[in-house]
């Protein structure tokens, strides 16, 4: 599996699946670290680990199709035949989410399909989470669609929630079990076990 993950932040998960391929738990190849921003932390973190970096800002582009074109184009250049979403902030085109079907993942930090959906992102998250009183948390890695947080689902892990948390109390102990999920559902791809028939993801 030829990986590119796609980040906008400071990239805490890309460390996670960058460690993962590094220890042998994880058998894919990093082929590049994609960002829309060109002082993401993910792209320090990406140059210490010698993987090849690409930015690219949409709002860069006077059509969306000259974005998606050159995109593509250069994950062709890559070789790249996955995708991981972690905390990419940017909205991908339905033509780039077309072209990896099936094979594009992402990283929501609690446990969808609740609180999830446009808007519905970083600290707001766990704080919706907390305003309701939820006993529960969590991260899900999805599959990605062309729209917030509805693909089907590959892996939940669930956290506990306390009543006396902060949000960013519940977001550290959201974020440690992301770091363990997410390189956990590549590896199910890189394996060659998963099956998706519809919205039902089958793990063999
Ligand atoms: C994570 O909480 C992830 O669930 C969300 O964005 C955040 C990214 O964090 N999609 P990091 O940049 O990987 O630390």
């Amino acid at each position: 599996m030829q990986l590119a993950i796609f980040a906008s932040g400071s990239g805490s998960n890309f460390q996670a699946i960058v460690e993962a391929t590094e220890s042998g738990v994880l058998d894919c190849r990093i082929a590049v670290c994609v960002s829309n921003k060109s002082n993401a932390g993910v792209l320090d973190r990406a140059r210490r680990h010698h993987i090849p970096t690409l930015v690219l800002n949409p709002s860069d582009f006077a059509e969306e199709t000259d974005y998606v074109s050159s995109l593509l184009a250069r994950l062709e250049e890559h070789d790249v035949d996955f995708i991981a979403l972690a905390g990419y902030m940017r909205m991908i085109p339905v033509a780039v989410v077309q072209r990896y079907a099936g094979r594009m993942l992402n990283i929501h930090p609690a446990l969808l399909p609740a609180y999830g959906g446009k808007g519905m992102y970083g600290i707001r998250v766990h704080q919706a989470v907390l305003a309701d009183g939820a006993a529960t948390s969590g991260a899900t890695v999805h599959l990605v669609d062309d729209e917030y947080d509805t693909g089907p689902i590959v892996l939940q892990e669930t956290v506990p929630v306390f009543p006396s948390d902060t949000p960013e109390q519940l977001a550290a102990r959201v974020l440690k079990v992301e770091h363990r999920v997410y390189p956990a559902a590549l590896s199910l791809f890189a394996e060659n076990r998963i099956d998706v028939q519809g919205r039902d993801v089958i793990v063999r």
